[in-house]
This record gives structure tokens, C-alpha cells and sequence, in this order.
């Protein structure tokens, strides 16, 4: 049984959280997933880098959370479908590619650590989810945002592993990389990621956790779907 919008009565809420640090595959898998089992896909990863790259845009130092917080009270930030994925808006503005720059992935912890971006983004996520069958992926998502989502998944790899598919990926984009750096950059977020004061990384007590090191991409699909039919097929019938 596959779902899609028009499966559920108006006003029916259901949630695939997926959480987990960065080069798990999350975001390959998680895109599959939602057009797998017919949801839409809500990437919230997109969201604190469209703040970040306002901040930076605006001038406003990294160190300075009241003038970030004044930039996401601001802005205006619309994810609209796009094939597997979706497309990023500032302000009307397509900022799909900028997003994924150096320069925004290094600035986007000091930025996500802001209290007040995260309480307008969570508002942003729910609202968002309201009333859809959703795979919505990120670092909170069955901790704070969806704390009772329908299925929680914890995706996790080792440091080593997940440096390597960056790596990879970055050589395959023609982009240069050395490994070691790739590595320190990748146990530099996760340390800002799971130390922070506000909604820190960590598997939600009920979430499943597969360790995606020694796995295809097609294998974790598979195993996520199982899970979503199972729980979402459940008690759908
Ligand atoms: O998934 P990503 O790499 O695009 O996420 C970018 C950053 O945003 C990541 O370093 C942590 C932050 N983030 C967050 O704090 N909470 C979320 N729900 C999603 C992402």
C-alpha cells in the first residue's frame, strides 16, 4: 500500500523522521524514501543553511546572536518540490545552489546554535508538515520537532566511512579534497552539532538506529521502507 496526499483523510499528520550526522547517506536515502512510499520530502538541513546564508549575506557577524537571530526573524524561506529533492527561496530568490557552498557549510553550526532561528524553523517544519504524509530530515526531527512522529530513524556511520563518501563526492564533482581535512571537518560538526546547548544530535530514546557504514544505498532503502510499511501501512489499515 503506498500513500500519498490524497490517501489520507484532511488533517491526517504522518511523519518519517530521519536524523543522524552528515555523510551517512541521509539525504540520498531520505529523497528515495519519500518517493519510495509516496510522501513528500522535507529537507530542514535546507532551511538553517538558507539563515545562514542571509546572515552572511547581511554582514552580521557569526559571534553575534542577536543580530542573527534579528536576520531569521526576517527572512523568508520557501522549499518547493523539485524532482526527488526540492528547491530553496530567500526572499523569491533561488538559492539552491549557494546553500551548499563552503562558505555556508562552515558558518551553518555557529548559526543553527541560535536559539530563536531554531524556534522560528521548528514553527516553519510543523507547519509545513501539517496535514501530509512527510520524510522530514535533519538533527532534531524525533527529539524536539516531531517528538511523536509515526517512525523515527537514527542513521549513523563512522567518522572514517562518512569522510569517504564526502571525499568521494567532492572528487566526483570535480571539486579538489584531501581525506584528512575531509575527516577533521567531519569531527568538527559533529562535536558543534551534538555539544550544543539547543537541541543537540542525538538518536531520540524510541528511534531505530542503522549504522550505514557497511551498507549500499539501496540496502538502507530497502530497510527504511520496510520499517515506514510496516508501522505507516499498520496502522493505516
Ligand atoms: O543536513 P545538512 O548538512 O544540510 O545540515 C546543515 C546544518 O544544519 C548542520 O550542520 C546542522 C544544522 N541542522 C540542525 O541544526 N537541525 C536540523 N534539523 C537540520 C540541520
Amino acid at each position: 500500500m503506498t500513500h500519498n496526499g490524497s490517501d489520507f483523510p484532511a488533517g491526517a499528520t504522518h511523519v518519517v523522521a530521519i536524523d543522524g550526522p552528515a555523510g551517512t547517506g541521509k539525504s540520498s536515502v531520505s529523497k528515495l524514501l519519500a518517493s519510495k512510499v509516496g510522501a513528500s520530502y522535507l529537507d530542514t538541513g535546507a532551511m538553517y543553511r538558507a539563515v545562514t546564508l542571509a546572515v552572511l549575506d547581511s554582514g552580521v557577524a557569526l559571534d553575534d546572536p542577536a543580530g542573527i537571530a534579528r536576520i531569521a526573524t526576517d527572512v523568508d524561506i520557501e522549499l518547493v518540490p523539485d524532482g526527488d529533492g526540492s528547491k530553496v527561496f530567500l526572499g523569491g530568490r533561488d538559492v539552491s545552489g549557494p546553500i551548499r557552498t563552503e562558505h555556508v557549510t562552515s558558518a551553518v553550526s555557529a548559526v543553527s546554535a541560535v536559539p530563536d532561528v531554531r524556534t522560528k524553523l521548528v514553527a516553519l517544519q510543523r507547519q509545513n508538515a501539517q496535514g501530509r504524509f512527510v520524510v522530514v530530515e535533519g538533527r532534531d526531527i524525533g527529539t524536539v520537532v516531531f517528538p511523536a512522529a509515526d517512525v523515527k530513524i537514527f542513521l549513523t556511520a563512522t567518522p572514517e566511512a562518512r569522510a569517504e563518501r564526502r571525499h568521494k563526492q567532492n572528487l566526483a564533482g570535480g571539486r579538489d579534497s584531501d581525506f584528512d581535512a575531509v575527516l577533521a571537518s567531519v569531527n568538527r560538526r559533529d562535536h558543534l552539532d551534538s555539544t550544543r546547548a539547543v537541541s543537540p544530535l542525538r538518536a531520540a530514546d524510541d528511534a531505530i538506529v542503522v549504522d550505514t557504514s557497511d551498507k549500499t544505498l539501496a540496502e538502507v532503502l530497502d530497510e527504511l521502507s520496510a520499517l515506514v510499511q510496516a508501522r505507516i501501512g499498520a496502522s493505516e489499515r
